[in-house]
């Protein structure tokens, strides 16, 4: 058994069987691909660092995330170049938009390189990507203008509340609410938006927050979402009875800020969208819109077109899958990038993971027992 499996360090997965077997199959290369229920590949996320500089508690709980945590050894990290070479495959089989996530992404060394080279690569239809970053804050009022500069087009804030004692709990490293503000300030002056503020709600730890920040991002061009706290990993301790599930949120939300349903804006959101309402009952645009993120009470797998790429090159076809396929050995070969697309397009062509539409008959099934993959590993 290795270290990284001792009783002491929780495994960022469970790898004692090794990634998935590549498919063989060959698929058409290049081109637009379907998982077996007939889902495209539109969006990659990429997972830049498994370190964070927060520890929330239902994403790097301190308590295993210590300070005796073994984190991926440098050499095991896809370099900037590797990245590349596997985003423009995808690229090349209809991914449009492009998210860098972590752990932090911030704290990877020299992020705005990598953002440069992903900002020049083209969609199938010759436009730009889609290119945006998942950050907690604490660094963007610094890197902000250096992101934008690289290419980077909008950023997804997460902000768990606004009452400074909330947040700094939430964060459990006693960071100060103002900075994220002052860095959301920061980001939006730059230009990096459409701005989206992503708040985790935990019942009886932050759900009293959901007025304040609606009442906050009113009006202020940025869309806030409340997300449904999931059971994704292995460490986080998740129970049912700590999620409001987004029908009561929208319910606390109604008595004091009327609001109206939106229709999708894209196929396959995560978010469904509710936009104020007027005195006359209609939206109004100016006051902007809100979105609720129901993996656990409304799953939304029927069309995710999403695909995540782990700080070390493993590709996942669910953000609540146990094993990933191992890009990485593929890029450190002599295949070429033929052969890359090759397997891409095989292992989407073969996918049929829906997590969170079984996650009931999952849980019933196997209890606490089942082993999933961190998100701070994969990115959200
Ligand atoms: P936009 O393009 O800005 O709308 O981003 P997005 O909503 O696709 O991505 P984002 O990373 O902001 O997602 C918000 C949150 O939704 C994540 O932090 C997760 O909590 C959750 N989430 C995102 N993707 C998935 C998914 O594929 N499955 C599940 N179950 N949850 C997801
Ligand atoms: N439940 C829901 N969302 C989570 N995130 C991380 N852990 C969880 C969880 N257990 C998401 C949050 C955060 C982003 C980085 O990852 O949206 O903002
Ligand atoms: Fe860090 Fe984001 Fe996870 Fe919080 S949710 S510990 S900020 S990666
Ligand atoms: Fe996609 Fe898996 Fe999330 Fe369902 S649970 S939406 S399949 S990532």
């Amino acid at each position: 058994m290795s270290e990284r499996f001792s009783p002491k360090v929780v495994p960022l997965v469970d790898l004692r069987a090794g990634p998935l077997p590549i498919p063989v199959a060959a698929a058409p290369t290049p081109g637009l691909l379907r998982d077996t229920l007939g889902r495209n590949l539109r969006d990659l996320r990429i997972s830049v660092t498994d370190r964070c500089n927060f520890r929330c508690g239902y994403c790097m709980p301190k308590e295993i995330f210590d300070k005796d945590y073994h984190y991926l050894p440098h050499a095991s990290l896809l370099s900037f170049e590797e990245i590349v070479r596997i985003a423009r495959q995808f690229v090349n089989h209809g991914v449009q938009k492009i998210r860098l996530t972590g752990g932090e992404p911030l704290l990877r060394k020299n992020i705005e390189i990598l953002i440069e080279k992903l900002a020049a690569l083209r969609t199938l239809d010759g436009t730009p990507l889609d290119l945006t970053l998942t950050t907690n804050g604490a660094l963007l009022a610094r890197k902000a203008q250096a992101l934008k500069d690289a290419g980077l087009r909008r950023v997804t804030v997460s902000l768990d509340g606004l009452n400074d004692a909330v947040f700094r709990s939430m964060n459990d490293v006693d960071f100060p609410v103002a900075d994220v503000l002052n860095g959301i300030h920061k980001a939006r002056e730059v230009g990096l938006g459409p701005i989206k503020i992503n708040m985790v709600v935990k019942r009886g730890v932050n759900d009293q927050e959901i007025v304040p920040m609606a009442r906050h991002f009113k009006g202020s061009d940025m869309v806030l979402r409340f997300i449904e706290y999931m059971d994704v990993g292995a460490t986080n301790g998740w129970r049912m009875d700590d999620v409001i599930p987004s029908a009561a949120v929208i319910q606390r939300l109604q008595t004091e800020l009327p609001l109206l349903s939106l229709e999708p804006s894209q196929p396959g959101e995560t978010a469904q969208r509710w936009g104020y309402a007027n005195a006359a009952g209609t939206h109004d645009t100016a006051a902007g819109e809100i979105g609720v993120i129901s993996s656990v009470t409304q799953a939304f797998c029927s069309d995710c077109n999403r695909a995540r790429l782990s700080t070390e090159g493993q590709l996942y076809l669910c953000l609540f899958a146990s094993h990933g396929y191992d890009l990485r050995s593929i890029v450190r070969s002599d295949a070429s990038d033929q052969d890359l697309a090759t397997a891409i397009g095989s292992i989407w062509s073969g996918r049929s993971d829906r997590y969170s539409e079984l996650r009931s008959a999952l849980i019933a099934e196997t209890g606490a027992a089942v082993r999933r993959v961190e998100m701070s590993y994969i990115g959200g």
